[in-house]
């Protein structure tokens, strides 16, 4: 349970906030899908932390990551012309180039190019990962990416999307983190994706619903693992382990393919997350399949799953499809309906009212852990999985497995030595 204080700090991203500090001094930041940012496109609008930035693809592929407001009298940027490497203000013309240097300043009528090198951009750089595009606004010496186990070196396929959610970014998490309403909310797009398949058997999904799994976690270096435990035959265990990377990443093992699910959040500000959702493996599930929607046109992927309403109108809720067996109503992707609970709740949820249930104990955990990293930052310790930390920092593949009786999975949790991804234990339809 946590006060109302104790909300305020876990939620709030905005401006000097304690977590908003952390997250910025901390952590590259998520901030757009690499195949959106294309080169002599308008630049991209990107709000992170309250603050307004925008980003450009340069003809060499580098991304120039800017403040909004033109260093000269403060012009927004976002109606800034697309010139060769470069973005060219509309109102006098100054140009910036992708590495973050005024390059031409139309209006200076003398020593033009002293001028040029003495005006300072605020600029931050930029790296591409995962069909991601990730930010470092922590300033200092710009720290190596850490070693995610969906990196490129993996040579794993990536599908991926992004959404803009109205909601705090931190319903976003605690959504990713919630294995248990998984087979509930999503129910009617694991069954479709099941009968696609040709797989007609659901009943993982009733069994599930029938008989909750357990739950459990683990602290790690880089945040925390959390895992869901079924009883298998002959008495044994059949485990799906989860990795939460602090504070903005969490990887699961599909529960319906050998793909490996990917969750990465950013704050826009204290009210608007984005969420990046794919999978990678060696055979990923298609964008299609993602989706969930598998008729009709794909959602557009520079908003994935923006919804088509407010409250009134229930955010476009198909009372009809619900009439005729659909669960939730939403059927045009798993991550519209993960982001109409969220936004459901209202901007920023007051944590006090909730009543948690024992399928809620990594909700619970992922608290505890934000509130104990903050003081201990305070107290001048690098948080989980810190970029800026000595050596780097490495993140486990999640796997899943059947185990004896008797035996504890975190005997199987892997120290962070790389893997192939997790193979599917095979059989079971609903995911974790
Ligand atoms: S405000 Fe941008 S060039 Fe003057
Ligand atoms: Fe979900």
């Amino acid at each position: 349970m946590v006060t109302l204080a104790e909300n305020e700090l876990i939620t709030r991203v905005e401006g000097e906030s304690p977590l908003g500090r952390l997250m910025r001094e901390n952590y590259w930041i998520p901030f757009g899908l690499s195949q959106n940012l294309v080169a002599g496109d308008g630049p991209t609008p990107v709000r992170l932390f309250g603050n307004c930035y925008v980003a450009f693809r340069a003809p060499d592929g580098n991304i120039g990551f800017l403040d909004e407001r033109c260093p000269h009298r403060r012009a927004s940027l976002v109606l800034a012309r697309a010139e060769g490497d470069g973005l060219r203000c509309i109102y006098h013309g100054w140009k910036i180039d992708v590495s973050g240097r005024v390059v031409e300043a139309p209006t200076q009528a003398v020593r033009h190019t002293q001028f040029c090198a003495g005006v300072p951009v605020v600029h931050f750089p930029v790296h591409e990962e995962a069909g991601i595009a990730w930010v470092w606004l922590g300033g200092g010496e710009t720290p190596p990416f850490p070693d995610v186990p969906f990196n490129d070196d993996y040579g794993l396929e990536m599908v991926m999307t992004i959404s803009m959610v109205d909601a705090n970014w931190l319903q976003g998490l605690e959504g990713g983190m919630d294995s248990a309403h998984a087979p509930i909310l999503h129910r009617s797009v694991i069954e479709a994706t099941l009968e696609a398949k040709g797989d007609t058997d659901t009943r993982g999904v009733e069994a599930t619903i029938a008989a909750p799994p357990l739950y459990e976690t683990e602290a790690a270096s880089f945040g925390m693992s959390q895992a869901s435990l079924r009883r298998a035959a002959d008495d044994r265990t059949y485990v799906r382990v989860g990795h939460y990377f602090f504070p903005l990443i969490i990887v699961v093992p599909n529960g319906y393919g050998s793909a490996t699910h990917l969750f990465c959040f950013a704050p826009v500000d204290d009210t608007h997350h984005l969420v990046f959702f794919g999978n990678y493996g060696e055979a990923p599930l298609s964008l299609r399949e993602v989706s969930g929607a598998l008729e009709g046109p794909l959602p557009d992927l520079r908003n994935f799953a923006s919804l088509r309403g407010d409250r009134a109108n229930r955010w476009g809720q198909d009372r009809e499809l619900m009439r005729s067996g659909h669960w939730s109503g939403f059927a045009r992707s798993a991550i519209e309906e993960d982001t109409v609970v969220q936004v459901s709740m209202g901007p920023v949820v007051d944590r006090t009212k909730e009543n948690l249930s024992s399928s809620d104990v990594a909700v619970a955990h992922a608290r505890r852990l934000i509130l104990d990293t903050l003081a201990a930052y305070e107290a001048g310790h690098l948080p989980p999985g810190s970029a800026r930390a000595p050596g780097g920092v490495r993140i486990p593949q999640p796997f899943d497995a059947v185990i004896d009786a008797g035996a504890s999975w975190r005997e199987l949790h892997p120290s962070g030595a790389r893997e192939s991804p997790a193979p599917s234990a095979g059989g079971s339809a609903s995911p974790s």
